[in-house]
Formats: C-alpha cells, sequence, structure tokens
C-alpha cells in the first residue's frame, strides 16, 4: 500500500465493471481515475509545500491535524481525507456474488443489531440522513459497533475508532446510475460490500 508522500493512485482492487450492475463501469472510472485522482494530487501539493509532514504516513496526517497551524488543518482535512475515505470505500467492495463472509462480524451485529436485516435498515437511514454529500461508516468504537456519519471528506475520529465499512454518498458516486435515488444506490451498494474485508478490519484490531 502507498502510504506516504508521494501518493500515486493505486489501482482498484477489482476490474472497473466488476460491480455492474449494481454500480456502473463508468461511475467507477471517473470515480477512482478523476475524483481520487484529484485528492491525491492536491495532497501531494500540499505536501510539497510542507515538507514537515512528509513523512507522515496517511492515517499519521490524520490524526496530527489538531498539532497543525490552523490554516493548514483544512486543506489537509479535505485532500488526505479524500485519499483515505475513497481508498477504503473502494476496498469494502468487491465483484457481486464473491462478497465473502464475515462470522464474526455478523455474529456481533446480531448481538448489537438484532439482525442483518435491522443492522442494513439502521446503516441505510444514517447515510441517506446525510445532509450534501459525506459518508456513512460502521466503526468499532468504545467497545461496541457504532454507525456514524461524516460530512464532505471528514473521516471518524482514527484515534478512538476502528472504521470497518463506508459508503460514499456524494452524488457522484451514484448520480450517473441512480441519478438521485441515493436509496437506490445504497440497496445496491449492500450487493457488493466486501464482507470478507470487513471481517479482516475487524478481527484486525483484536475486538475478538
Ligand atoms: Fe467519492
Amino acid at each position: 500500500m502507498n502510504d506516504h508522500y508521494p501518493f500515486f493512485n493505486t489501482p482498484l482492487p477489482y476490474t472497473y465493471d466488476a460491480l455492474e450492475p449494481f454500480i456502473d463501469e463508468k461511475t467507477m472510472r471517473l470515480h477512482h481515475d478523476r475524483h481520487l485522482q484529484t485528492y491525491i494530487d492536491n495532497l501531494n501539493q500540499f505536501l510539497e509545500a510542507n515538507p514537515s509532514l512528509q513523512n507522515y504516513s496517511l492515517t499519521e496526517l490524520l490524526v496530527s491535524q489538531d498539532r497543525l497551524p490552523c490554516q493548514l488543518r483544512t486543506p489537509l482535512l479535505n485532500n488526505a481525507g479524500g485519499v483515505f475515505n475513497h481508498r477504503f470505500f473502494f476496498e469494502g467492495m468487491t465483484k457481486a456474488g464473491t462478497r465473502g463472509q464475515a462470522p464474526a462480524l455478523y455474529r456481533q451485529i446480531a448481538r448489537q443489531f438484532g439482525s442483518m436485516e435491522h443492522f442494513k435498515s439502521c446503516f441505510k437511514e444514517a447515510a441517506l440522513s446525510v445532509f450534501g454529500s459525506g459518508y456513512a461508516w460502521l466503526v468499532w468504537e468504545k467497545g461496541g459497533l457504532c454507525i456514524t456519519t461524516s460530512a464532505n471528506q471528514d473521516t471518524p475520529n482514527l484515534r478512538c475508532c476502528l472504521p470497518l465499512l463506508a459508503i460514499d454518498v456524494w452524488e457522484h458516486a451514484y448520480y450517473l446510475k441512480h441519478y438521485n435515488m441515493r436509496a437506490s444506490y445504497i440497496d445496491d451498494w449492500f450487493r457488493v460490500v466486501n464482507w470478507s474485508c470487513a471481517e479482516a478490519r475487524f478481527l484486525r484490531c483484536g475486538i475478538i
């Protein structure tokens, strides 16, 4: 993983058309090659102008923002967040029908939400509640699963939570296929969630 300056746009872990018919190829090409690329280019320009930050990893940049001069925080949050969030979102999807299993995470979801169906309903409600652009997240925080949202390219507080899943609900993520129907896009996104990836993230932090 390319985790330090200079950043480059690592390829998707699947082909551009792998998420068809739920998320279309053209959206994935534009989303990865144009939108994410722009955040990477902007982040590299920001770090080029601030060499004292060039040794920080992407995550370290995001958790160090409070130590930065205030005039640097917004561009850092926008661009480092844009890279982190998009990479996390793209990695969390996979070709429909190959999404794998997440037995430990499923058990935790059932424990806290009662059923997968209820969890999906809660997550969808959160994703629909994002006003304008942002993300809905499933994170591990304070000993339990938590559904949260973030605006624009903000990330959840990585100092106190571990993200497990995220959906990008910026209109660029779905407008070509789903037009303004975010609910339809969320339903389709659930069809391509990479549950094996979410399980690995869940297990990696030693929760179980
Ligand atoms: Fe996006």
